[in-house]
């Protein structure tokens, strides 16, 4: 697509993603599928984290090993939507520091208002990686990069599951500096704000609310 977005397009992301999609997938099922393919994603988003060479001692010598250099990352969750694909994540990096912020979308203007930000005070110094499994709009994602920035992120990088064209658009316009990491571009945004043919409502699919 381009540099600023990566399609992760692994055979099991995609056969996931498509349990996902299906209308008839159980609560227990969609939050089973999310949470394996959150790993899977994660490897991918994490990729080129750098390494440096430390110390260590194996049972039978000492050697210069890889571990993942800087300060632990920062996993910053989009209410509430961002946590599903949060605990697959964290299964991979437990160590990592992690932020909330929360936006409801305004189902009329269908734009993002803030109610919730909680980040480590140090989120400048550390690696940021934003999780929202939807990329609707791009309203509320470009709404809370905006003020994750506004409190010090400097280095983000946004993961989500599936993205419409238009959600793409506008985070490449009001975050260029942000690269987007997801399973899917699906075809458009319908006049609600759904992404189609998309998944339906992911916070209702993984939480049972619907
Ligand atoms: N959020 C969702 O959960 N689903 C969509 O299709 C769009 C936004």
């Amino acid at each position: 697509m381009s540099d600023h977005v990566t399609i992760i397009d692994h055979p099991l992301v995609q056969h996931k993603l498509t349990e996902m999609r299906k209308k008839h997938t159980s609560t227990a099922g969609f939050r089973r599928l999310l949470h394996e393919i959150a790993h899977l994603l994660a490897y991918e988003v994490m990729r080129d984290l750098p390494l440096q060479k430390t110390q260590i001692e194996t049972p039978l010598e000492p050697m210069m090993a890889p571990t993942i250099e800087g300060k632990k990352l920062v996993l910053v969750s989009i209410l509430r939507a961002g946590d599903g694909l949060l605990r697959g994540v964290l299964d991979l990096v437990p160590q990592a520091r992690v932020g909330h912020i929360g936006l409801y979308r305004d189902h009329k203007t269908l734009e993002a208002v803030e109610y919730y930000l909680k980040v480590p005070s140090d989120i400048g110094d550390r690696a940021v990686i934003v999780v929202d499994p939807m990329l609707a709009t791009g309203n509320s994602s470009s709404a809370a990069l905006t003020r994750l920035k506004e409190v010090g992120a400097k280095n983000m990088k946004f993961l989500c599951l599936l993205a419409a064209p238009e959600g793409i658009e506008v985070l490449k316009k009001d975050h260029p500096d942000v690269p987007i990491y997801t399973a899917a571009v699906d075809e458009k945004l319908d006049e609600k704000g759904y992404i189609r043919p998309g998944l339906g409502d992911a916070g209702d699919r993984m939480f049972g609310t619907k």
